[in-house]
């Protein structure tokens, strides 16, 4: 077991490179099984989230090759097993992404209900419906669902509610259907867009990439192909409050800020002095920050994956702010434990917080509740006088690669120890 030991209020400057999108690079590697031939993704996150999805590439019989420690190429062709693993499937939600591949290239597949992060209740209902309007037959057995079909077959599909896993599951079910396939209120997340791109130039015929409606015609094969992963928009923005709340000059690089239009509205709104260039940030610390509203949205909403961070900033504007999150209702509770480090946050009900700030926030000894919350609290510990420790830091790890060593490069103060 390890945890973080951050002793806060460094300044830090510099420039940090943000890596390729856990959010993508997950799917990409899920979508190898839907071709026989070689894929090679470059790009990839060094993370736990990433290492998972490999294993359980290979535990379902998959060619994983490590060319260097961001690029893997994968060849599907001679798995023979249709059962994802439940130990490894429980560590993510995104193992979920495996179910259509399968279930397109061998007409069957056996999962149970996927892990994750805890933020909300995460059902898979939509998913379900998805695969049964494209003609499968679902049976729920031993917490296992079995879903069998001789070929999925174009449909009309339109999602109750917007949703990225649920997106992404369906256009690739749509790909090798037979017909056509059209597809209403997608989410339309930068994630998707690119592995739309890729499927194209891997033979689908995809229109409408972006948009809230695709349409797809089933093609008889994808081939394989390289993908490159784009930038991963949320540690973009995340390295961004870090750099509005503790930074001389902190220039985020390698990211395409683009992805994040009403994030910088946002942190304008808040004071946040703000350069945005092509491919990068340049943050300064800004002495005085406004209070102001914040509301997650589906993209091009402010993300949900952002609004822990954002909070903490807001612990640090002077006044009245509320915080309203509006996907998950699990996703707001970490900031009990802002409220133990010193921030005036009052819960009103668990889609929304209301946080009188300045506070100044001391160190304390805590547990990360989840990837971006753990995240959060330690952006907090950045800005605390005095020592926090925290634990339970392979959720840190599933989702942001050697963090402590990018962030010392910017001079602040975190080693990583075994308990
Ligand atoms: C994706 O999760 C991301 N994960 C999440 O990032 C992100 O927070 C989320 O999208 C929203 O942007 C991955 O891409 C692996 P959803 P996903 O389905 O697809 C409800 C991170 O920290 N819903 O878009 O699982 C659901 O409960 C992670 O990197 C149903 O009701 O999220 C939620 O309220 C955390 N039924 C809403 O939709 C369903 O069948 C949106 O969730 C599916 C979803």
């Amino acid at each position: 077991m390890e945890k973080f030991v951050i002793c806060g209020k460094n300044p830090l400057s510099g420039e940090i490179a943000v890596a390729g999108a856990k959010n993508s690079a997950l799917k990409l590697l899920a979508a190898s099984i839907l071709t026989v031939e070689d894929c090679r993704i470059t790009n990839v996150p060094d993370i736990e989230d990433i290492q998972v999805m490999i294993d359980l590439l290979r535990d379902l019989g998959a060619k994983v090759e490590q060319k260097n420690r961001h690029e893997y190429i994968i060849n599907t062709k001679d798995i023979k097993k249709i059962e994802i693993n439940p130990v490894l499937a429980a560590k993510l939600r995104s193992s979920i992404m495996l179910v259509t591949p399968l279930l397109a290239r061998f007409g069957e597949v056996k999962f149970p209900y996927p892990g994750g992060c805890v933020i909300g209740k995460r059902p898979i209902d939509i998913f379900l419906d998805g695969f049964k309007a494209f003609g499968a037959e679902i049976k729920e057995e031993n917490n296992f669902f079995h879903i069998k079909t001789k070929r999925l077959k174009g449909c009309r599909f339109v999602f109750p509610w917007i949703t990225v896993t649920g997106t992404e599951s369906l256009i690739m079910a749509a790909l090798l259907a037979e017909g056509k396939t059209t597809l209403i209120n997608c989410a339309e997340e930068p994630e998707i867009a690119a592995m739309c791109d890729y499927f194209n130039s891997s033979g689908a015929r995809i229109k409408g990439i972006g948009n809230s409606t695709i349409e797809i015609e089933g093609v008889k094969k994808i081939s394989g192909g390289t993908f490159n992963t784009i930038p991963d928009r949320i540690e973009t923005g995340t390295f961004a409050i870090i750099g509005a709340l503790c930074g001389t000059g902190v220039k985020v690089v390698n990211c395409n800020p683009e992805h994040l239009a009403v994030f910088w509205e946002q942190l304008k709104k808040i004071g946040v002095k703000l350069d945005i260039g092509k491919d990068f940030v340049y943050i300064k610390k800004s002495n005085s920050l406004k209070p102001t509203e914040v509301r997650t949205h589906e993209y091009p909403g402010l993300t949900t994956d952002l609004q822990p961070p954002l909070t903490v900033l807001l612990t640090q504007a002077n006044g009245l702010s509320l915080v309203h999150e509006t996907i998950y209702e699990g996703r707001l509770f970490y900031t009990d434990i802002l409220n133990k480090m010193g921030a005036n946050i009052i819960m009103c009900d668990p889609h929304r917080v209301v946080i009188q700030g300045p506070t100044k926030l001391s160190g304390v000894t805590m547990e990360s509740p989840d990837l971006r919350a753990g995240m959060a609290l330690l952006i907090a510990a950045l800005i605390a006088s005095g020592k926090s420790e925290i634990g339970n830091i392979y959720q840190i790890d599933r989702g942001y690669e050697n963090i402590e060593g990018r962030l010392t490069r910017l001079g602040a103060n975190i080693k990583r120890v075994s308990k």
